[in-house]
């Protein structure tokens, strides 16, 4: 489909960045004909090593035989690279803008300061008896201290395992038992939209789960001052632990394929997996991608919207942009709070030249019209990028005209947590834009599009999206579960990376990213597993059976719409619908709320018992008319029976 307008690379744009539409294609050609010595170069440009690198890919993506390792005799430290590198040119320049909740809150970080932090915390930890390859468990708000904790386990070979400030003590405690983590690292409470989130409290109640015994230490900062528990012996204030270490801590040498971090993400089934990432390869990926797709240049401010517990708060907010020795805005509060302007008035304030942010909140934004951008400027703004679910082209064209005035190209970035960094985007100078399009391949990144059988498809066409080889940010393994690893990203389509989504490809190369093609939902860009909701909901004394179903939501992309069948002899009343909706919020959080609650008086089954989604899907949509074959299901009644119960909800 040529259906797109197109948007040409603007002449003033072109000149401040790295690259023109020849160098990116001469530079994607060297990419993937010779990787080894492509990324010998840009390992070496984007990393200091404490011992060089003498191997560069060692990669395989052969079933049963995964294995992933890039730059691997290579020695080096991420908090190194960070903070200390800069020092001596850029150490009073700063490195973390912070924008507090209440806008009349800030504070600024040099790289020295940071430093200094950094250091102080790294011993705190080590006091606390925290050594290289533990893991500490972040359950943080997004404050200065959580990007230092992060730099602080870098610092001395600690793994983190962030877990989202929003996720219940439920979710917590899991992420805590998978990962064996010994340290939590939280705060009193947190601040958004002029609330306070219970942290301590949380960790407390998964801390009180008989089934979390590994944790012997709770470090908590003091961000509100607000009321908690305490535990003698088990929790210390962060305050009092940085007030006796010292500012001195060497950087621990860490190889390549040393672990860095666990994040957590939800697949189509069983429990969310934890995503190993290594430090080589990692911060070569997310330093170089940082660079090239936000054409970073000296003096920018910077601001990615992401929270730290989000793959994009690690990349994108902290490592990517601190590798560069970039100034970077972390924000604790929501892009429309206290009012509709909120996102706008930060940009002016702090004179911000790039901005990261999601569709999502873009959409609620539109939704305001004029009021997010009333009374201020946006003049400081060059580059907006977008990330964490398809922009459809109406947000695309409102954030385009009304945030950035029709003067700044928008950098549509498609990748994962398992990604690591971005591997389809435009880069500004570069790439004509096609509103909705993550247009094109970032250097070293060949995808591919296939059909259910794994058959290449070639030319303007859709299929899944798979990626043909290793690029040096790719996830290594499930944390303490590699056959899960290989199960779920090279069994469906052997030899190659299965990224979950669908895609098309239009006739000038560019993708169009369609959305998952299994049980996995993307609400307001975070990424949920149905199964994971199904198996909330089951848990609930009163329900026998859940199954749930992505629907277009304008604003959050995606719905949850939760087809419940309870046990005989309850009542589905007003009462139980809100019971229901807070229980899933406690056994998960407040992003799985399902949208929609239907009774189902049964659910439709195959004769061996396997619900068909394909068919809820279409009831929830209201596409009836297109049910498709419904003559497998062992009771095909149940699907008049759904509509009806549909029809009554409305
Ligand atoms: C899924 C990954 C990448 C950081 C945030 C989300 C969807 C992400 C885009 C985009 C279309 C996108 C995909 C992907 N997605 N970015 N620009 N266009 N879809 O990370 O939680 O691991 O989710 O988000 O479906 O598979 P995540």
């Amino acid at each position: 489909m040529s259906d797109s307008k197109i948007y040409p690379v603007k002449a003033n744009i072109a000149q401040t960045t790295h690259l023109d539409n020849e160098q990116y294609l001469a530079m994607y050609q060297a990419s993937v004909s010779d990787p080894e010595t492509f990324w010998a170069e840009q390992g070496r440009k984007f990393v200091d090593w404490m011992k060089p690198f003498t191997k560069v890919k060692n990669t395989s993506f052969d079933p049963g035989h995964v294995s992933i390792k890039w730059f691997e005799d290579g020695q080096l430290n991420i908090s190194a690279n960070c903070i200390d590198r800069h020092l001596a040119t850029r150490g009073d320049e700063v490195a973390i803008i912070w924008e507090g909740d209440d806008p009349n809150q800030d504070s600024k970080l040099t790289f020295k300061q940071l430093h200094q932090a950094v250091c102080r915390f790294a011993n705190a930890l080590k006091a606390q008896g925290v050594k290289k390859g533990d893991v500490v468990c972040l359950y943080m708000p997004m404050v200065p201290e959580a990007a230092i904790a992060m730099l602080a386990c870098t610092r001395i070979g600690a793994v983190h395992s962030i877990v989202f400030g929003g996720f219940s003590p439920e979710a917590l405690a899991g992420r805590i038992i998978d990962s064996n983590s010994q340290f939590v690292i939280t705060s009193d409470e947190g601040l958004r939209g002029g609330r306070a989130v219970p942290l301590k409290a949380n960790v407390d109640e998964a801390l009180a789960n008989p089934e979390v015994d590994c944790v012997k230490s709770v470090i908590v900062l003091k961000r509100t001052g607000g009321d908690i528990d305490w535990v003698d012996g088990r929790d210390f204030w962060w305050d009092e632990l940085t007030a006796v270490a010292s500012d001195d801590c060497a950087p621990e040498p860490m190889n390549a394929e040393d672990p860095l971090f666990i994040l957590y993400t939800s697949g189509s089934t069983g429990k969310p997996k934890g995503v190993l990432h290594t430090t080589g390869g990692y911060l070569v990926y997310a330093a170089m991608t940082f660079k090239y797709v936000f054409d970073y240049q000296d003096g920018d401010v910077y601001w990615c919207t992401a929270d730290v517990g989000w793959i994009t708060g690690h990349s994108y907010l902290v490592y990517g942009p601190l590798a560069n020795g970039a100034t970077t805005l972390l924000f604790e509060g929501v892009p429309n709070y206290p009012d509709a302007s909120r996102m706008s008035q930060v940009c002016d304030k702090h004179q911000v030249s790039i901005l990261y942010t999601a569709p999502t909140a873009i959409r609620a934004l539109m939704a305001q019209g004029d009021a997010a951008v009333a009374g201020t400027k946006r003049t400081s703004l060059r580059i907006m990028g977008s990330v964490g679910e398809p922009i459809n082209p109406e947000a695309w064209e409102w954030y385009y005209r009304t945030i950035g005035d029709e003067r700044c190209p928008i950098v549509d970035t498609w990748w994962q947590t398992e990604t690591g960094g971005i591997l389809i985007t435009p880069l500004p100078g570069a790439t004509e834009l096609k509103p909705g399009s993550a247009t094109r391949p970032f250097f070293g990144v060949q995808p591919a599009l296939v059909d259910n059988l794994g058959n290449e498809l070639e030319g303007a066409t859709s299929g899944n999206l798979i990626i043909r080889d290793s690029w040096p940010g790719q996830m290594r393994s499930v944390y303490g579960d590699h056959e899960r690893f290989e199960q779920t990203y090279f069994s469906t389509f052997p030899g190659v990376y299965t990224t979950g989504d669908g895609a098309r490809r239009d006739e000038d190369g560019y993708f169009w990213i369609t959305g998952r093609v299994d049980d996995v939902l993307n609400v307001s860009g975070h990424r949920m597993g149905t199964a994971e909701i199904e198996s909330a909901l089951v848990a609930h004394p009163k329900i026998s059976e859940a199954a749930v179903v992505g629907v277009p939501h304008e604003i959050k992309g995606q719905g949850i719409y939760a087809y419940v069948t309870l046990n005989a002899g309850e009542e589905a009343d007003a009462a139980l619908h809100k019971e229901v909706k807070a229980w899933v919020r406690k056994e998960i959080g407040p992003i799985a709320t399902p949208d929609i609650l239907h009774w189902a008086d049964a659910l439709p089954k195959t004769r061996s018992g396997k619900i068909m989604r394909r068919i809820l899907r279409k009831i929830a949509t209201n596409e009836t008319d297109s049910l498709g074959d419904t003559s497998t299901l062992a009771d095909p009644s149940v699907v008049d029976r759904l509509i009806a119960e549909k029809s009554s909800l409305e």
